[in-house]
């Protein structure tokens, strides 16, 4: 099994989670435990669960809900940015939230 080794937007210790091709970054990060924003559920459609990968090799390709939610966002789509809720590996792979979770009271 692969690793996601996964560092939270608040800045505290990483989290390792396990990979499997059929899950997304999001299902793992859930199943780990991670603290990370989905406020869609994973239906690419907040942007909430956006994170920076800084090892790419065997992601699984960007596809159109995924392009159109980041577009709509202003983020590039060549810089590493990726919906941890579409996004696949089965290989070790490194990302950090960009998302803070929310505080009680904020919308
Ligand atoms: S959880 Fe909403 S876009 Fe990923």
């Amino acid at each position: 099994m692969a690793t996601l080794r996964y560092f939270p937007a608040d800045g505290s210790p990483a989290i390792l989670a396990g990979l499997t091709p059929s899950s997304s970054f999001l299902v793992a990060l859930m199943k780990a435990g991670a603290p990370i924003r989905h406020d869609c559920g994973g239906k690419a459609l907040c942007g909430t669960c956006r994170v920076g990968v800084t090892r790419t090799e065997g992601l699984s390709p960007m596809r159109h809900p995924e392009r159109e939610r980041l577009s709509a966002l202003g983020l590039a789509l060549e810089g590493g940015i990726r919906l941890a809720c579409q996004t696949h590996s089965a290989r070790d792979s490194e990302a950090r939230g960009l998302v803070p979770l929310k505080k009680e009271g904020q919308p």
